[in-house]
């Protein structure tokens, strides 16, 4: 199935709720229709954008060319072996379904990224993590689909160049790369990943939970700290937790003797910036339609109607306090399109 609109509002594409119109907009779930439909130049693409369920854009342009959005959702269980099992998702599927699925299955590593807003297609680009998991660790390989060549392509795990947030896929030199399939590898052994505190705390001491146990707990947590964009307007986390050097850590510390500060290495820490902003007094602040979410200071909200500019404008004033008072520059995690 290829299906092709003209003049599409992408209003209710984007989790931030903002006006924006895309020129030509093209679901597919089939990629071989994708391919012929843009080789025989039905579907041009010019000022192209790739969009899953666009709940990490800041979609600051009032037009765009082409849009595709990917809406194959087929899971199919390539291979099963006494310790764990091969499955591949499509692009398309909703990725907190697609987490259900692994958890009804009993197959281990996604639950403790559940609830998260996006796609399937969306995770690898992304490199989704929360409550001390990141969704690298748990992929085999990404099929794509490259828009420039027409060619398809398998990537490793490896050659996914994932880090923090980060992939090969976010590179600009990879833009015409549509990720359409995800293999994922999960365990058949329950190995529960209580490495954050909050979900820990959320058991017994001692007590060892079964996987929907997990990730009911970890949709309780999200519930209570981040807003749900069908209500509220958001893009997830504004910004990424910055990593600073030890020594900079070391002088806050003397200073902020409660800062939190994660050290993956003696060399670099890093900072939560829900934390920086909090101290910048952020919290709770709202200005017209735009606000800080009260309950977790990294989270920018449209409370209905705001343009990008006004969120950018929020976004540039709370960098500008935070490097003020922590002498640190805080870099977005949205994507600005
Ligand atoms: N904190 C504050 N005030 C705030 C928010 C946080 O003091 O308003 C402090 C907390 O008390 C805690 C620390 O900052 O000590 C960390 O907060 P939290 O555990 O809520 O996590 P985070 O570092 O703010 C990251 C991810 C989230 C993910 C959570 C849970 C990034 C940019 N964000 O947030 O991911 O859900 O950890 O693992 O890495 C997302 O990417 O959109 C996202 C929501």
């Amino acid at each position: 199935m290829i299906k092709i609109q003209q003049n599409f509002s992408l209003k209710q594409s984007n989790s931030f709720g903002l006006d924006s119109t895309a020129q030509t907009f093209i679901e597919a779930d089939n990629a071989e229709e994708l391919l012929d439909s843009i080789k025989s130049g039905r579907s041009s693409f010019s000022d192209l954008l790739l969009l899953g369920t666009g709940s990490n854009i800041l979609l600051s342009k009032p037009a765009v060319g082409t849009v595709i959005h990917p809406v194959n959702t087929d899971i199919m269980i390539l291979d099963e072996f006494p310790e764990y099992v091969l499955v591949r998702c499509g692009a398309g599927m909703d990725w907190d379904k697609f987490v259900d699925w692994t958890v009804n299955c009993g197959y281990y590593g996604l639950e403790n990224l559940s609830l998260i807003p996006g796609s399937v297609g969306a995770a690898p680009v992304q490199n989704i993590g929360a409550y001390g998991a990141e969704v690298s660790n748990w992929i085999e390989s990404v099929n794509v689909i490259d828009l420039e060549s027409f060619r398809t392509f398998t990537l490793n795990r490896d050659q996914c160049g994932f880090g923090y947030r980060d992939s090969i896929f976010k590179d600009p030199v990879n833009k015409k790369w549509l990720v359409w399939e995800v293999v994922f590898r999960l365990d058949k052994e329950p190995r529960p990943n209580l490495t954050y505190k909050p979900l820990k705390q959320e058991f017994p001491v001692g007590y060892r939970p079964e996987i929907l146990e997990v990730r009911n707990a970890v949709i309780r947590i999200r519930r209570s700290k981040l807003p749900d964009p069908a209500e509220i307007g958001n893009a997830g986390s504004f910004f990424k937790n910055p990593v600073i050097s030890g020594c900079h850590a070391a002088l806050l510390k003397e200073n902020y003797p409660d800062i939190p500060a994660y050290y993956h290495d003696p060399e670099t820490a890093k900072i939560p910036a829900g934390w920086l902003i909090d101290q910048c007094g952020w919290k709770g602040f709202r200005e017209g339609p735009v606000g800080v979410y009260p309950k977790q200071a990294l989270v920018l909200v449209n409370y209905g109607g705001a343009t990008s500019i006004q969120i950018l404008n929020l976004a540039n004033r709370i960098i500008e306090s935070v490097q003020k008072s922590f002498g640190i520059k805080l870099e977005m995690e949205v994507r600005l399109i």
